[in-house]
């Protein structure tokens, strides 16, 4: 079996993050994020990872850790369906296909014997939501197919609280209602269209749980489910700590001064951060220098950034270099602090 990873967006939320790191080489305690999906997979299936902005850095990564994974480059972005139907000729039967942005208890064996046992056409993956008003919920019968999705339903008329969560398992048949070379979205198009021809349809709910690691908000909060899990506080790698750090995680070779406060952040490596420093829910990238007695509130620093001593900042993204080329911000070429 092989599991299709879709690898090749911009990420552009996650921004200035991701002007120098792939969405999925985004660090999760200190592991790159696709790690915990590969790592979770059944023993014998094939990663075929669906890349385009920055992929040789999932092939260094993956080279330098033994990983086996055919990384496969679109010629330009295909979507999300145009993606899966690119790599076709690696795929020899009953498929998974994997957003590498989310992290979640879902338990793959499981959801591929339900496929089995419901002689499915495609799965999807549902996870329970409060606020369905945001999202696509479907429409489920109680054997489990789905009916149709509903696009953002008010509450009151929203027919359940389970959206797509993220990982599909499909028949290799599925791959023909996909346009070959086109940009094509596998939940607004294909999976509509599958579901009107009345191929079966089936979503699977499972428990623990599934964050979507598209935002700074939820990067943070992923970070603190996983340190939970492990009944870790913080991790720090082989960093320095002089001050006090909270549900964070900071990475390898940074310094963090005495009576510094690290509250809800992700550190990533060789970051020097001051003394009498207060940092709250804030994602530092790699090689930032943060003075002493600096606040930062809600803050996402680019990578090599600098903050001098005693600046205080909130809601902000500091990135004073050029955007890197191609990437799709209006901003392009300005340097932005915002
Ligand atoms: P934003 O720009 O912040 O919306 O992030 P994104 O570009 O990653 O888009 P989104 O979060 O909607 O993507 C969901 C998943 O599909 C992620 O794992 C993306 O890497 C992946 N993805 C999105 N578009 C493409 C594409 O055109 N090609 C490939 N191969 N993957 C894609």
């Amino acid at each position: 079996m092989q599991a299709v990873i879709l690898a090749g967006g911009f990420g552009t939320r996650l921004a200035p993050l991701t002007y120098t790191k792939a969405k999925p080489m985004l660090p999760l305690l200190n592991k790159p994020m696709i790690s915990y999906l590969i790592e979770a997979l059944p023993e014998g299936v094939e990663v075929i990872v669906a890349a385009n902005y920055k992929n040789e850095q999932l092939q260094k990564y993956f080279d330098e850790n033994g990983i086996n994974a055919i990384i496969v480059k679109e010629p330009k972005p295909l979507g999300t369906g145009g993606a899966v139907k690119n790599v076709e000729k690696y795929i020899n039967g009953t498929f998974l296909v994997l957003n590498s942005d989310i992290i979640s208890s879902l338990n793959f064996r499981k959801f591929i014997q339900y496929h089995m046992k419901k002689k499915a056409f495609v799965t999807i993956s549902l996870w329970p939501v409060k606020n369905v008003e945001e999202y696509g919920v479907v429409d489920l019968q109680k054997d489990g197919r789905i009916k149709k999705f509903v696009e953002k339903p008010p509450r009151h008329e929203a027919p359940s609280n389970l959206i797509n969560a993220g990982a599909y398992c499909m028949e290799l048949e599925s791959l023909d209602y996909i346009k070959p070379n086109s940009f094509v979205s596998m939940e607004m198009e294909v999976f509509p269209k599958i579901i009107e021809d009345g191929k079966p349809f089936y979503g699977y709910t499972f428990d623990g749980y599934w964050i979507d690691v598209g935002r700074h908000s939820s990067y943070i909060e992923a970070t603190k489910i996983l340190l939970k899990n492990k009944n870790k506080k913080y991790v720090a790698g082989d960093s320095k700590i002089e001050g006090k750090v909270k549900e964070s995680s900071i990475g390898d070779r940074c310094i963090i001064g005495k009576d510094s406060m690290i509250k809800s952040s992700i550190i990533y490596n060789d970051c020097v951060i001051g003394e009498n420093a207060v940092i709250e829910n804030c994602i530092i990238a790699d090689g930032c220098k943060i003075g002493n007695e600096v606040k930062l509130r809600n803050v996402v620093v680019g990578e090599g950034e600098e903050i001098k001593d005693g600046e205080e900042i909130e809601n902000e993204k500091i990135w004073t270099k050029p955007l890197p080329k191609g990437y799709p911000e209006k901003q392009i070429g300005n340097p932005v602090r915002r």
